[in-house]
Formats: structure tokens, sequence, C-alpha cells
């Protein structure tokens, strides 16, 4: 199977004023295309964390990361900025759409920010998930579920190989968590390898591989 994401002894430590705090303690991880993998743990256990880290929000660390077979070390910040907006998605708990621009619009936003037209990209995963109605409607005009599922569709705008969703029904009733992961999973179809972090047990093993992060470790 084509790895996407390969980690080998990874620690983080976060220095709170005279302490060192180890989050990540000499974790190993990896992910291949297609594959949904989530990761359940207690709070503070370290989940948003790995995110960050997964997704080159965050440089430091220390242990190995290959990213589409290629070592983070060998990269300097402009080649993982780029690698970042063109191949990893994300879906935070929060809303995040811009309140001033349609939903099509906030969809192809990260094609606009790569300087590509989306020539239509919007609109065909609007379609794709069952989401035209909402095309032309602004944030405010539309539901806590429907907000989330197109802030999903914005993070596969650019097809990314890589979602990563922290919490992504963590605001949300039975059903319309049951909708998110429907997308996923369908995401996951189209090839995407998808990284969840989930509170919620039921979501978790709906995915591929389910994950518990524990002592700086995961393991399954
Ligand atoms: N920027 C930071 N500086 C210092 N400590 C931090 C920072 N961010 C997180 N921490 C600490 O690191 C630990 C892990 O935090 P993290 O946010 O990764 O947990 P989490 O597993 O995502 O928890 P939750 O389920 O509540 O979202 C916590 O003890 C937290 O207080
Ligand atoms: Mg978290």
């Amino acid at each position: 199977m084509d790895k996407i994401v390969e980690i080998e002894g990874l620690s983080k430590a976060y220095t709170q004023g005279h302490e060192q705090i180890l989050v990540l303690e000499n974790l190993d991880f990896s992910i291949s295309k297609g594959e949904f993998v989530s990761i359940v743990g207690p709070s503070g256990s370290g989940k948003s964390t790995f995110l960050n880290i997964v997704g080159l929000l965050d440089d430091v660390y220390s242990g190995e990361i290959r990213l589409f077979g290629k070592r983070l070390e060998d990269m300097d910040e402009a080649e993982k900025a780029v690698l970042r907006l063109k191949n990893v998605g994300f879906v935070f708990q929060f809303d995040s759409l811009l309140p001033e621009f349609t939903i099509l619009e906030n969809i192809e936003m990260p094609a606009r920010v790569l300087g590509s037209p989306a020539k239509g990209r919007g609109l065909e995963l609007l379609e794709r998930f069952g989401l035209e109605v909402i095309a032309g409607k602004f944030p405010m005009e539309i539901s806590g579920g429907e907000k989330q599922r197109a802030a999903m569709l914005r993070a596969l705008c650019n097809t990314p190989a890589l979602l990563i969703a922290d919490e992504p029904t963590g605001n949300l009733d039975r059903h319309n968590s049951g909708v998110i992961l429907d997308d996923l999973r369908r995401a996951a179809d189209m090839g995407t390898a998808v990284l969840m972090v989930t509170h919620n047990e039921e979501a978790a093993r709906r995915a591929d591989r389910a994950l518990r992060m524990a002592g700086g470790k995961l393991t399954a």
C-alpha cells in the first residue's frame, strides 16, 4: 500500500515554566492511501498535539517523519508550506468558515489561496456529497451540521492526500455525526488518507483502524 505518512520515534515536549512536559514519547505511526484511521484517548493525552505535527503546523519535535516518502528534515519551510497547502486538509471541531463568503466560495478558498481557480470543483464536491442546496448560502444561514460538512468539503477541495479531522463530530447530534462519518468514509474511498480524532467510541469503530493515544504512544 502507498504510505502517505510514516513516523518513527516521535517525541514532543512542552516547556511550562521551568518544567518540561513530555506529551508524545517515542511514538510510531503510519497511514496509507485511502485508509481511514481513528484516534481516541483521554483529554490532554496529546491527540491534537500529534495532529498538529502530522499536519505540518508544528515542527518542534524529535523523531523522523516522512510524508509521501520524503523526510521532513530534508525540506525547507517553503517546501513544507506548499506540501501542506496542496496535500493536507484540516477539519477542526469549531466552525471556521468565513462569514462574509458563500459556502461555495468558502469551499473553493484553498484553491484560490494556491492561485489555481477551483474550476467547478466546489460545486462538484457539493453535488457529490448532496449539499448543492447550500452552495449560495452564507455560513449564518446553515445549520451546525451543514457547517461542519462544508468545512470538510473545503478541506477536500484541493484533493488532499491526507485529511486531518480533530473531533469533527464534537458538536453534533447522532444523526449528523453519522452523516459526517459517512462523508469521511467517502473521502477515504476516493483515495484520501483520513486521520480522525474523536471522543466517541462508536465513531472510532467506523474507521478501518482504531488507535488509542495513552502514555505518549499510539496503540491498536
Ligand atoms: N502550546 C502548549 N503549551 C504547553 N502545553 C501544551 C500546549 N498545547 C497543549 N499542551 C499540553 O499538552 C497536553 C496535550 O494536549 P493536547 O491538546 O494535545 O491534548 P488532546 O489529547 O488533544 O486533548 P483534548 O481531548 O482535550 O482535545 C496537555 O497536557 C496540554 O495541556
Ligand atoms: Mg484536542
